[in-house]
């Protein structure tokens, strides 16, 4: 049996260039792994099966079972695996749980099997499966640029601690719906996530004015409770709120785990769906 977290990501900067010719829109994105994480447990079996202590994920087209089906496939093996995915990052937050979830599947699967393949031959299966994935291949601290797929690892940033709101909102089809209500005066240089990987690259704090996301701009107008849950953030003592990916889940940084904690006690007792978390840099992932 072997159990492996995955691990949710923040984007510290996330800047649309421009639309490509295939539909995506490229992207320059700095992003960051954080503690809050699901837990894969995998166990090796004749079939392939997955349970979640969220049922409504246990469906075949779930992520983990699609890269599953891809790595047999690619290392043309027919070994199979029960899966329990225990879910604990919120869905279709924008803290990339389902891409995590993937990500951790190949690596872990990988070794379940034995097979030879190493982790960088992963990074197509990553890419194929979404944008997001191949960056939790690794995790840390790191630059996404192309669709989100081309990775370049950054020195980690010092531990910081944060907490989150999940506002829940659910929009169909989440993240093409928020790429689709972008429009061009939005676009950006990729020069702040520059400035901000310079910045790292020396050493230096971070400066939370460096931070940006494009998205805020359509999310924080876009429902009532995305707006409420900034606000109420605020009024908990956030200084300044930041959308994560297409949202709607938003961080704010705080002194220490404490306050973290305390902020986050008191925005579950205002009725949000909160949690305090430090970042991570996912080395001893794999537990089992
Ligand atoms: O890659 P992923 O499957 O996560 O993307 C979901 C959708 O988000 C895409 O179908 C596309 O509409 C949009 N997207 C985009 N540009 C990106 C990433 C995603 O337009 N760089």
């Amino acid at each position: 049996m072997l159990t492996i977290r995955a691990y949710a990501k923040i984007n510290l900067t996330l800047e649309v260039l421009g639309k490509r010719a295939d539909g995506y829109h490229e992207v320059v994105t700095v992003m960051q792994t954080i503690d809050l994480c699901d837990e894969l447990t995998l166990e090796p079996s004749a079939d392939m099966s997955l349970r979640c202590s969220d049922p409504t994920l246990e469906t075949e087209d779930n992520l983990v079972l699609r890269a599953a089906d891809l790595l047999r496939e690619h290392a043309g093996c027919d070994s199979g695996a029960d899966i329990y995915l225990r879910k604990s990052i919120p869905v279709a937050a924008g803290l990339g749980g389902g891409s995590s979830d993937a990500a951790a599947a190949l690596v872990g699967l990988r070794r379940l099997w034995g097979l030879e393949q190493a982790v960088s031959d992963l990074r197509p299966l990553a890419a194929s499966l979404g944008s997001d994935v191949p960056f939790f291949l690794s995790g840390g601290t790191a630059i996404a640029e192309g669709r989100g797929d081309v990775i370049t690892s950054l020195p980690a940033l010092p531990r910081t601690h944060l907490v989150l709101l999940s506002p829940q909102v659910e929009i169909p089809n989440k993240t093409a719906a928020m790429y689709g209500r972008l429009t061009p005066e939005l676009y950006t240089d990729g020069s702040r996530s520059a400035r901000l990987r310079s910045g790292l690259e020396s050493g230096a704090s971070i400066d939370p004015d460096a931070l940006f996301n494009v998205f805020e701009s359509v999310a924080f107008g876009l429902h009532p409770a995305i707006e409420e849950g900034r606000r109420t953030m605020l009024d908990a003592g956030a200084s300044w709120v930041r959308l994560s990916g297409s949202g709607p889940a938003m961080y704010a940084f705080t002194a220490s785990a404490e306050e973290a904690d305390a902020m986050a006690r008191r925005l579950r007792e205002a009725g949000h769906r909160a949690h305090a978390a430090a970042t991570v840099v996912p080395s001893t992932s794999v537990a089992g």
